[in-house]
């Protein structure tokens, strides 16, 4: 990212920024996962408390989320309702935590990072009420544009 970039996406504006690891445990990852998030979302909170097992979260509810991933240039059928960084990598949506965590292992060639489109059922923090568990595909995002199935979950 360039200078002038970041400074577009950081400067100027006093951050809302929150720490948090789960419930007083410490995370067991040693990387720190930023949460770009609409205050007014609920869901976001719910897929929070399950990474937050692993990567000490640290939430910025200040600014518009569709700036920030603009700026983030993800491409915008992966849209969902946050974004989190991790190290060098974009974690958009619902993704479960050992996918996060198997990206940080294998760290493959030309990946920007890990999309769940949308807001399936089923997914972490998605969880519904009556246990319905729609199937969904995490997709790897890549520095040349391609998708790649990163992983497939069954649902229930
Ligand atoms: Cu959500
Ligand atoms: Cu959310």
């Amino acid at each position: 990212m360039t200078v002038s970039r970041r400074k577009a996406l950081f400067g100027g504006v006093a951050l809302a920024v929150f720490a948090r690891t789960g419930a007083g445990r410490a995370a067991t990852s040693p990387y720190r996962l930023t949460l770009y998030r609409d205050p007014h979302c609920a869901c976001c909170l719910d897929w929070v408390a399950a990474v937050e097992k692993i990567f000490v979260v640290e939430m910025i509810t200040s600014r518009p989320l569709a700036e920030v991933n603009k700026q983030l240039d993800i491409p915008y059928d992966l849209w969902s309702c946050h974004t989190g960084v991790v190290d060098k990598y974009i974690i958009e949506g619902h993704v479960p935590p050992a996918d996060i965590e198997r990206l940080l292992r294998e760290r493959p060639d030309n990946v920007r990072g890990l999309s769940v489109p949308g807001m399936p059922i089923g997914a972490p923090g998605m969880e519904s009420p009556d246990g319905r568990a729609d199937p969904f595909t995490v997709l790897a995002f890549r520095t040349d544009g391609e998708l790649r199935t990163w992983s497939r979950h069954n649902g229930a």
